[in-house]
């Protein structure tokens, strides 16, 4: 029984009103308008034909769903999808079968430390854990995955991760059947439809795990079949490392209405999006002009415009597979989208959504010297400042106040005084993730980054909504805005390529009274 909780988690919400059920420790006066249990268990599930695959698999059982769903993706082997609403409390009573210690975090969402998946919090096998917490988060595609220390990247890859949708007063967008997740990630299966994790070679330490096929949706069946109609795509890079330049092959513009934390103030049109792992954008497509039998693909552009080879000090910037499979370099289909002869809902695009009022940087403690987070290489090992995770370390320039606004520039790349010629080959693209909270991104330097490495990227960057990922290139520096406001306590924040992740690449920062 003691392996229940860690022994410090005195302060968490559970602690009045605590009440066994079934093994687990709720709050009694909690009250929840979302109650399921997931049970983390290792499954086989039939992927392919021939042999059944290993995955990890969230068991659903849900106890209670007032007027919001929990429902598992069909033939997926991802967890379920979450449809709730602004204010509703959501209970999740987490039961770990796994053969490791495991622990969820929910990604984006503005919750308490206790509730947000802190490695500190994961329970060992035959553990229990009940996460108990309100939606405080505007509407918008939020996500959830496992995340403890050093095994986070294994667990997700085996399967673990599902989306978390707050829904909105919407009815403007498309809705229900046209309102659809798009999660995009990579495997690789070998030849007995096993999944295969990281060779820990000198390249995947550098670069993280890269598949050579895509997997949308927990499925490999990348055929979507749509109506003449008009869709809001929700999509959630949820790959260990992988960054796709989103593009759609009949050349028509990328149409962005949201980002990590819900829509913009209008529509975007872009040529094309860079989408790093952990980042959700939503798109709004129009199939209603097509034929049927119409095709159109949704695909990952060349990152280097076939302008240089992509070696010297691109080549792992290039983020090149090798052999056969996916490559960076000269782009790949991450789906198709086949029109049925079906007519369905027709929508016109808004051309504003709710106002989205800037942080004033003004307002900032620190808005002259804005702390600093430089990412980067050293002595082979992937660190923040120059340090690496320690599970309960805080670091003096790692503490801020409750109810403050502060300004943080992260920089890819050392100060310098690093090793020169050797540091630039070491340079790889790190996403940036904050817990708990979503920020504001006041400006985006990509003077230091190399056209031969990644060609043109400017346009594929969406800066002007709610966030809590952004992708660092090398040579890129940028600032955001961010408020800490209603919980105090300890979250992380780290590289979300989760390789990166696991190996290191992230701290501890502190809201203090
Ligand atoms: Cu989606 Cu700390 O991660
Ligand atoms: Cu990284």
């Amino acid at each position: 029984a003691s392996a229940f909780l860690p022994a410090f988690t005195f302060c968490g919400n559970g602690s009045r009103g605590t009440m066994i059920e079934g093994n687990y420790k709720i709050n009694a006066s909690f009250n929840p308008d979302v109650d399921v249990e997931f049970t983390a268990i290792r499954n086989n599930i039939q992927v392919m034909s021939g042999n059944k695959t290993e995955v990890y698999s969230y068991v659903l059982n849900v106890l209670k769903a007032d007027n919001a769903t929990v429902e598992n993706l069909p033939g997926s082997w991802l967890g379920p999808v979450f449809r709730v609403k602004q204010r509703q409390r959501i209970r999740v009573r987490f039961k770990n079968q796994l053969p490791r210690e495991s622990v969820i975090h929910w990604h984006g969402l503005h919750i308490p430390p206790e509730m947000d998946g802190h490695p500190m919090y994961a329970v060992e096998n035959g553990a229990q854990y009940v996460y108990e917490f309100e939606v405080n988060n505007r509407p918008g595609t939020y996500w959830f995955h496992p995340h403890p220390d050093k095994i986070t990247g294994q667990q997700v890859y085996e399967g673990l991760a599902g989306m978390f949708i707050v829904e909105g007063n919407e009815d403007h967008l498309p809705t229900e059947k046209y309102d659809l997740p798009l999660i995009i990630q990579d495997r690789i299966f070998d030849g007995n439809n096993q999944l295969v994790y990281m060779q820990n070679n000198q390249m995947s330490r550098m670069q993280g795990f890269l598949g050579d096929r895509i997997a949308v949706n927990g499925t490999l069946e990348n055929n979507i079949h749509v109506s003449k109609s008009t869709y809001r795509f929700r999509v959630l890079n949820g790959s260990n490392s992988r960054i796709y330049k989103l593009a759609w092959s009949d050349g028509s513009d990328v149409i962005v209405i949201g980002t990590d934390g819900g829509l913009l103030s209008r529509p975007v049109r872009k040529p094309y999006v860079m989408l790093a792992p952990g980042e959700r954008i939503e798109i709004w497509k129009d199939f209603s002009e097509m034929n049927a039998e119409g095709q159109v693909y949704l695909h990952s552009l060349p990152f280097n415009d076939g302008t240089s080879m992509g070696m010297g000090g691109g080549m792992m910037g290039d983020q090149m597979m090798s052999g056969s499979g996916l490559s960076n370099g000269t782009g790949f289909d991450i789906c198709s989208f086949t029109v049925t002869s079906e007519s369905g809902e027709r929508k016109s695009l808004p051309s504003a959504f709710q106002n989205i009022s800037s942080i004033p940087e003004s307002e900032a403690v620190n808005a002259a010297s804005p702390r600093q987070f430089r990412f980067f290489n050293q002595r082979m090992q992937w660190v923040i400042n120059g340090e690496t995770f320690e599970m309960r370390e805080v670091a003096d320039w790692e503490k801020v106040s409750l109810n403050t606004t502060e300004v943080w520039e992260f920089i890819n790349g050392d100060d310098g005084r690093g090793m020169g010629m050797m540091q630039d080959m070491m340079r790889m693209p790190h996403p940036v993730h904050l817990h708990g909270l979503q920020f504001q991104i006041i400006d985006r330097d990509i003077s230091g980054v190399s056209a031969d490495s990644w060609g043109t990227v400017e346009d594929g960057f969406i800066d002007d909504g709610w966030q809590d990922t952004f992708l660092l290139l090398p040579g890129m520096k940028v600032k955001i805005a961010l408020k800490f406001e209603d919980f105090t306590g300890v979250y992380v924040y780290h590289c979300h390529n989760l390789e990166h992740e696991d190996m290191g690449m992230m701290r501890n920062y502190e809201v203090v009274e």
